[in-house]
Parts: structure tokens; C-alpha cells; sequence
């Protein structure tokens, strides 16, 4: 693929249809792209003060070649920025640049710039154009495409918020180029988890090809296409989440049990690597329910390991709580129904399906079975 090309991937939401563009050099050609799906509009760039030091020059010269000259809103990086106050500044900023609702909002960042500025995007002026630039892998194959946007509440990871598609995606691979390996990793999680959800085909191309999407070109930027329309197919068919939209949850049941119990520690554990264990652990407790066959857990398992991301309970430095503190984790984060949980479950590679009785007495014996301190004990 030449540096001025790009593949399209659409979401088909009938008149909210919008195109996900991937490609090597798509800052620089940010302008033209924006101007020719809304022309004449006006524009604000949110961003953090990390991206923003690697990319927001290069955004604003694209910008300028297609006419546009966008007020800048530049917020601290990191979780902390998805809150009520940095909200009100956005908004304010917004505001302040006296756009109007037809005008374009646009995120530069990872998920948590994504999230704040689709959010801002959704409620000023009863909803306004929003443009997505992820510049993280997770964002680009997860966070920006979709329409969920939102902040936290001290009572938890992304309880306000609305849906809001935006007009466009530009998913430009070479920014990818400048994130740390962990990070580039943590992305990794999610790309794969589409090929673990219903592409078996996506994931056996993985595992014979990953070491070139780690290193970029071709193979990067199909593996990112891949994903993209793995996911724009599910937003398709479920746009608000009454059905499979939950298929794209895998591996984040256990997984976001394991981050709020190492207090959403970074440095312990970030997002990706959490889903990483956890989809680990949906095969292995599938296939202890016998629903699929252990085979596929351990492919799984060896191909996590593969990559250099974390894949059990033991992988996570320091202490974890007991197995029955970390099942009371996930049934905070979800609604127990006579002693049953709802999970995304497999019957093999490719193969995962919503299961909505699994006895939370099974997972806690799982667990148990699996957890670091049982296993130096055994
Ligand atoms: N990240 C899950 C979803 O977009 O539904």
C-alpha cells in the first residue's frame, strides 16, 4: 500500500453510514478528508499534552490544507481526564471557539481523549459533528469506532455517557509507530479479540503473522482493517447493545475484575493486558465447562504468551485478592440474577456466544482452581 492510500472499512448505520479510513500518512490528509465529507465547516481539535507534543503539528498543517483552522483544547493525559470536571472544560472550549452544531469536534488521542471528546461532541449543542483520530492501536481497533462515549463516576469506569457515532474515523498506522511496546501490546489484546469472537480464520493469520504487524507496513494495517470490520459489523447489527454487541465484552468480565483489583494500578496492569488474561481465562473456564475443547485454550494461551502480554492471574505483579473478592469484583460490575452470571463464553476458536446462566458458584471454584496463591500451594 503506497504512504497516499488508505483502506476503507464502512459502518452501515443507513443515514449515519461513515467510513473508517487506515493508512501510513492520514494526519497530513486530515483536512481534505474532513472538508470533503463537510464542507465549509469549522473545527476544534481535543488532544492531550503527550499527543499533542507528537502529532498535533502534523494534524494542524493537514487541517490547513483543507481549509481548516481549528481551535486547539488540550486536556492532561490519562484516566483521570475522563471526569465531570475535564468534561466542563471541553465543553467550555467548545463553546468558547463559538462553534455551531453543523461545525466538527475532533478527538486526537488514545481511548481516553476518544471517549471525553465523543462525549463533549454528543451533548453540546444537542449533538454536534465528531470526528474520531485514535492514536493508539487499542483506540483505533476498539474505542474510536462504535459511537460509546462517555467519562467515569467515582462509582465507576464509564457509568455517563451517550452513544454518538462520529462522521469519519482516520486511523493513521504511522502514528503507531512512536507507542511504547507495552501499549503497542495492550492494543494487541483487542485485535485478537475479534479473531477469537467469531474470526477463527483472523486468528490463525495472527498467529502466523503478528511479528509483522508489530513491526509495521502491510500486515499492520490489514490486521487493523481486519478488526475494523470485524467490529463495524457487530455496531451494524447492534448499535446499542440489546444483543451481540456483548460478543465484543470477551475476556472482560475477568478482565476488569483483575483492574479493579490491582486498583487500576498501570503499572501492574493496564486495559489490554487485563482482557488478555481474561480471554485466557473464557477459554479455560469454557473448556472446564466443557463447552470447548482445552486444545483451544492452550492455542490461545500460547499465542498471548507469544507476544510478550500476560495470559494468567500469575503474570500480574504483586498480591491478588482471594478468588472470593475477586468474584465479589465481578458481580459488582454485573447483574447477578439467583446466583448466575452473564458471560461471553466459547465453544472453541472463533466460537464465543453470550451465556447468560453460568452459576457464579462454578466461577468461584475456577477461580480458586487458578489463582496464583493456590497454584505455589499446589
Ligand atoms: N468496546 C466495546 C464496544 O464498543 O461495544
Amino acid at each position: 500500500m503506497r504512504r497516499d492510500q488508505a483502506v476503507t472499512v464502512e459502518v452501515g448505520l443507513g443515514d449515519r453510514t461513515y467510513d473508517i479510513l487506515i493508512g501510513s500518512g492520514l494526519l497530513s490528509r486530515a483536512g481534505a478528508e474532513i472538508a470533503r465529507r463537510l464542507p465549509g465547516t469549522r473545527a476544534a481539535v481535543v488532544t492531550d499534552h503527550n499527543v499533542a507534543a507528537a502529532h498535533l503539528g502534523t494534524l494542524k498543517s493537514g487541517l490547513e490544507q483543507g481549509g481548516i483552522q481549528p481551535a486547539i483544547i488540550t486536556m492532561p493525559a490519562g484516566e483521570k481526564t475522563k471526569s465531570f470536571a475535564h468534561l466542563e472544560e471541553v465543553v467550555d472550549g467548545i463553546l468558547a471557539a463559538k462553534l455551531e452544531r453543523g461545525d466538527v469536534v475532533i478527538a486526537l488521542g488514545g481511548g481516553v481523549i476518544g471517549d471525553l471528546t465523543g462525549f463533549a461532541a454528543g451533548i453540546v449543542r444537542r449533538g454536534m459533528n465528531l470526528v474520531q483520530i485514535p492514536t493508539s492501536l487499542l483506540a483505533q481497533v476498539d474505542s474510536s469506532v462504535g459511537g460509546k462515549t462517555g467519562i467515569n463516576s467515582p462509582r465507576g469506569k464509564n457509568l455517563v455517557g451517550v452513544f454518538h457515532q462520529p462522521k469519519l474515523v482516520l486511523a493513521d498506522t504511522e502514528v503507531l509507530d512512536t507507542l511504547p511496546i507495552r501499549e503497542f501490546r495492550a492494543g494487541y489484546a483487542e485485535l485478537a479479540k475479534y479473531g477469537l469472537i467469531d474470526r477463527p480464520e483472523f486468528f490463525a493469520w495472527l498467529e502466523a503473522n503478528w511479528e509483522k504487524v508489530f513491526a509495521g507496513g502491510e500486515e499492520r494495517a490489514e490486521a487493523i482493517a481486519e478488526a475494523c470490520r470485524a467490529k463495524a459489523d457487530v455496531v451494524a447489527r447492534d448499535e446499542f447493545e440489546t444483543g451481540d454487541r456483548a460478543l465484543l465484552n470477551l475476556g472482560h468480565t475477568f478482565g476488569h475484575a483483575l483492574e479493579a483489583a490491582t486498583q487500576y494500578d498501570g503499572a501492574r496492569l493496564v486495559h489490554g493486558e487485563g482482557v488478555a488474561i481474561g480471554m485466557a481465562l473464557a477459554h479455560r473456564f469454557s473448556s472446564r465447562l466443557n463447552l470447548a475443547s482445552p486444545d483451544d485454550a492452550a492455542r490461545v494461551e500460547t499465542h498471548l504468551r507469544a507476544v510478550g502480554l500476560p495470559w494468567r492471574m500469575a503474570d500480574i505483579a504483586g498480591d491478588l485478592p482471594d478468588a472470593e473478592a475477586l468474584l465479589a469484583f465481578i458481580t459488582q460490575d454485573k447483574k447477578v440474577s439467583r446466583g448466575a452470571l452473564t458471560f461471553i463464553l466459547t465453544r472453541g476458536i472463533g466460537q464465543s456466544f453470550i451465556a447468560k446462566d453460568v452459576p457464579a458458584s462454578e466461577v468461584l471454584s475456577f477461580l480458586r482452581d487458578n489463582h496464583p496463591a493456590s497454584r505455589k500451594a499446589g
